[in-house]
């Protein structure tokens, strides 16, 4: 049985987290494989309004095996908090299992995090402060530190040791920070420990099993394809690969196993933090969008920079990932305009470029070319089927899907699970 793909097209925030739970029935294991509380994932049921940010969107369901694959960088403090968050309101995390190799975010990245944005001052990234670049660094630097360290007191200690000679220097000398003590960072982490040994597996192994045994597996993206450091708008990314291609070495999943990649792609573009973005609105309409569709941070927060449906990322994004299917979020909230302005092109420099610029320079340089779809009225909230949408929003999204170069499947009118138009399964 396949193992399929769930990734966001756009730049995070796109609705990962209601698919991921939608698709909590047809799957038993529900993998994240990158990132780590960086993400801010809402499920929203019934009344009860969930916010994930280290553990798989699955975990709602209460058949699904929630999985922290071993690409995710773990912060123990916040994982615990939030299974016992979870537990408080009756959600079970007993199935969880965590990878032995996922790294983790130890205080020194946290402080790292925040006092390198300080110095880069106007040139920022805008992250989230979670201390996920410099744990991504030492990991590749191979000076991290891993979940099974944490049950070998004597290396954890050695281990931490090596790191804070160079990470003391940095936050003593360059930024004029206090040096962090080896002993008590193993003293905190050591209690972790115990609290999470019962989680840790081999991941990877029992997945290559589940899949032997026709057993269908979910990977699940954070972010998005364009914060993608290899793939997205460098340095203005995050420290991993949110990517399809991720999936397979974020698990340990064969990339043989991955038959399907679905694309989640608001029928609009927002984005967190610094980087270009070309069809954002600095204007009334950017406000409004941001009410419309309540776009602030979930993680941290912060409003979120809007703009219009930009078709040239959409087809990037298909290409990049592989995409087979897409489900279109947040389609209500387009409705009440007038014209709806999809991006089809960019202006770079008087010369029209039909695909993401090569380098990051025009980028910075695009302006967006627009097509003006006609919009609708209606409240579509309601909505159960495709048939039931307005005969202008149906052209909407036959529209970008069209230009997007990979069939819509699904569609989105609403946060809860049942404001969900399914076009055809998923699987
Ligand atoms: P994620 O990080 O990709 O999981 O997305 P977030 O949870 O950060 O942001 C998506 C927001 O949109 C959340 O508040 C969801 O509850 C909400 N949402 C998801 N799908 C829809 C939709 O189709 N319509 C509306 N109005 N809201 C949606
Ligand atoms: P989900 O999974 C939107 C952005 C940050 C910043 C950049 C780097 O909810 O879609 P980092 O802390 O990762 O080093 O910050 O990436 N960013 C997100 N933006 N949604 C997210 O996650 C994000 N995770 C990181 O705002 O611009
Ligand atoms: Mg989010």
């Amino acid at each position: 049985m396949p193992a399929i793909v769930l990734i966001g097209a756009q730049w995070g925030d796109e609705g990962k987290g209601k698919v991921t739970d939608l698709l909590g029935d047809r799957v038993k294991y529900v993998v994240r494989y990158q990132g780590g509380n960086n993400a801010g994932h809402t499920v929203v049921v019934g009344d009860e309004h969930y916010a994930l940010h280290v553990l798989p969107s699955g975990v709602i369901s209460p058949e699904v095996i929630p999985v922290i694959g071993n690409g995710v960088v773990i912060d123990p403090k916040v994982l615990l908090e939030e299974i016992d968050g979870l537990e408080s309101r009756g959600v079970s995390c007993e199935k969880l299992l965590i990878s032995a190799n996922a790294h983790l975010i130890m205080p020194y990245h946290r402080a790292l995090d925040k006092v390198s944005e300080r110095f880069l001052g106007k040139a920022k990234i805008g992250t989230t402060g979670r201390g996920i670049g410099p744990t991504y660094g030492d990991k590749v630097a191979r000076t991290g530190i891993r979940i099974q360290d944490l049950f070998d007191p004597g290396i954890l200690e050695q281990k931490l040791e090596l790191a804070l000679r160079d990470k003391n220097q940095l936050l003593t000398k360059v930024y004029n920070r206090r040096a962090i003590e080896a002993k008590r960072i193993a003293e905190e982490y050591s209690t972790y420990a115990e609290r999470l040994k019962p989680y840790v597996a081999d991941t990877g192994l029992i997945l290559d099993q589940a899949l032997k045994n026709d057993v269908n597996v979910l990977l699940e993206g954070a972010q998005g394809s364009l914060l993608d450091v290899d793939h997205g708008t460098y340095p203005f990314v995050t420290s991993s690969n949110p990517t399809a291609g991720g999936a397979a070495v974020g698990s340990g999943v064969g990339p043989t196993k991955i038959t399907k990649v679905i694309g989640i792609i608001k029928a609009y573009t927002t984005r967190v933090g610094s980087g270009p973005f070309p069809t954002e609105l600095l204007d009334d309409q950017g406000e409004w969008l941001r009410k419309a569709g309540g776009e602030f941070g979930v993680t941290t927060g912060r409003p979120r920079r809007c703009g219009w449906f930009d078709a040239v990322i959409a087809r990037y994004a298909t290409r990049v990932n592989g995409v087979t299917d897409y489900c279109v979020t947040k389609l209500d909230v387009l409705s009440g305009l007038d014209k709806i302005p999809v991006c089809v092109a960019y202006e770079v420099d008087g010369k029209k470029h039909d695909e993401i610029p090569m380098t990051q320079t025009d980028f910075h340089h695009a302006k967006p070319v627009y097509e003006y779809l006609d919009g609708w009225s209606e409240d579509i909230s309601g909505a159960r089927t495709f048939g039931d949408l307005p005969k202008k929003a149906q052209t909407y999204v036959k529209t970008i899907e069209e230009m997007s170069g990979a069939q819509v499947s699904a569609i989105g009118v609403g946060p809860r699970r049942d404001q969900t138009l399914q076009l055809r399964p998923f699987l």
